[in-house]
């Protein structure tokens, strides 16, 4: 396809906004398991951030494949389309200078990677939320598991499809070693020890 497409120069810059919001802007990207308890992670750390009078977005796999992604499934090309589509997105919040916590199993290491890839070093935080296979199963929150098991469900990320655990994730939350509230503060420790969360 022949296209022409220039891209125009607004004035206004991803440090203006980040300027006027008075902090910092990076990507959460919250990995792992269905069930180990990304959503749940995401929407406590984005309680705390808010208020503290912090600009935030969640992007949650559920709530982006009810529109912006209705149209994927869960084959390997269709998660690193889901995935493509929410790093693009997630780097337009980074330009409003908002922290994003994105929040997919993403199971694919290249996937996530181009994600990191796309944008600048520093702002793709990976946070690989990490629980055993069996406590995700036992959890097994919207009961999918057992769906997976019964061969209802198939190609289920952990059961029958595979699930490629971060090599080098900025951090590491176990979810069934620590409480909610501990998990949470590991979180904005790091943003903290980053500088993000500090007046530019
Ligand atoms: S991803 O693999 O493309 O990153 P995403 O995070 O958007 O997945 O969606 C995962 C959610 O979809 C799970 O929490 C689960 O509720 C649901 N789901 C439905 N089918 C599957 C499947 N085959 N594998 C994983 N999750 C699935």
């Amino acid at each position: 396809m022949q296209r022409f497409v220039i891209p125009h120069n607004h004035e206004i810059t991803k440090e203006d906004r980040r300027k006027l919001n008075g902090h910092g802007s990076v990507i959460l990207w919250f990995t792992g398991l269905p069930s180990a308890g990304k959503s749940t992670l995401a929407n406590e750390v984005e309680k705390r951030l808010v208020t503290s009078g912090v600009r935030t977005f969640i992007l949650d796999g559920d709530n982006v494949r009810m529109g912006l992604c209705k149209d994927l499934g869960f084959s390997e090309a269709d998660r690193a389309e889901n995935i493509r589509r929410i790093g693009e997105v997630s780097k337009l919040f980074i330009n409003a200078g908002c922290i994003v916590l994105s929040a997919f199993v993403s199971p694919y290491r290249r996937d996530r990677d181009a994600v990191r890839a796309l944008v600048e070093p520093g702002e793709f935080v990976e946070v690989y939320v990490q629980a055993p296979l069996e406590v995700c199963e036992q959890r097994d929150v919207k009961g999918l598991y057992k769906k997976a098991r019964e061969g209802v469900i198939k190609g289920f990320t952990g059961i029958d499809d595979p699930y490629e655990a971060p090599l080098k994730p900025e951090l590491i939350i176990e979810t069934d070693k620590m409480t909610l509230g501990q998990g949470t503060d590991r979180i904005i420790d790091y943003l903290n020890s980053k500088n993000v969360l500090n007046s530019k």
